[in-house]
């Protein structure tokens, strides 16, 4: 079920073609990802003094969390798949006058990204990892343990086995690789359950995906979406339940 880097760039780059479209692309960061973002930065840094530092988003979309980090000082980096994605983050960090903030935008896989080990005090992923095939996924972990430095964060958004599109559809896993189901309805890649490839973690996995870091610490957020907002995706009722992933090298 593997998809070469090619496909995975024509997976995304139809999704941002239909998401450019409809005007519905991402443009606010992912309140669980910047709640423990800012929990970690007054603990390390008390004094406000965050200019020192530099965070990588691994698939950073249009670049929304890049935007936070920016405004609070600190040098943001991304990697993404989707060169329409780069050049909304570019331009959307320059529209809000963080140019100078920019380390790279690179066009690469979270799986192999040309930083060097060591490179950042922080890296984040939002809905990026969950997509990913096993040893892809595997190959992201373990970048981002490759490219943190000692002490430095990762924080993760990803679903969590108890969604209730995994609930409802559970049967149909992979055999090779619990927890993943094929989730594709039509021709449309806007609903991120729809994009193909979906994984949803257990609490468990992180432990494994992680080893070696002193912290690691999945919290679980759930909520209904409204009736009106399932039934557009094919459901009477929908449950989202994602990971907010806080880690520690
Ligand atoms: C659901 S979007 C999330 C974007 C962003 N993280 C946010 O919170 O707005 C997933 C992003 O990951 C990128 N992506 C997917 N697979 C990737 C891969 N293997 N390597 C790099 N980027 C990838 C997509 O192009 C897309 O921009």
């Amino acid at each position: 079920m593997k998809l070469t880097d090619e496909q995975m760039k024509k997976t995304w780059e139809d999704s941002f073609s239909e998401q450019v479209a409809r005007q519905a692309y991402n443009t606010s960061p992912v309140e669980a990802l910047v709640r423990n973002i800012a929990y970690y930065l007054r603990e390390k840094c008390p004094q406000g003094n965050y200019e020192k530092l530099h965070f990588m988003e691994m698939g950073c979309g249009a670049g929304p969390n890049l935007i936070w980090l920016a405004q609070k000082g600190i040098k943001v980096s991304g990697v993404d798949i989707a060169p329409t994605a780069l050049e909304l983050a570019r331009n959307n960090l320059a529209h809000a006058g963080y140019s100078g903030k920019i380390g790279q935008l690179v066009e690469a896989s979270v799986c192999k990204t040309p930083f060097a080990d060591g490179t950042f005090d922080g890296i984040l992923e939002a809905c990026v990892f969950q997509h990913l095939a096993k040893e892809d996924r595997i190959a992201a972990f373990n970048e981002v343990r490759r490219l943190l430095k000692p002490g430095g964060l990762f924080v993760g958004y990803m679903l969590a086995e108890g969604h209730s599109v995994f609930q409802s559809k559970k049967s149909q896993q992979l055999k090779d690789d619990a927890g993943t189901l094929m989730l594709e309805e039509g021709k449309s890649k806007f609903y991120l359950t729809n994009i193909g490839l979906s994984h949803f973690f257990s609490k468990g996995e992180y432990a494994k995906l992680l080893k070696g870091f002193s912290i690691i610490d999945p919290c679980l957020a759930t909520y209904y979406l409204p009736k009106f907002e399932a039934a557009k995706r094919g459901y009477p009722e929908y449950l989202q339940a994602m990971w907010a992933l806080y880690a520690v090298k």
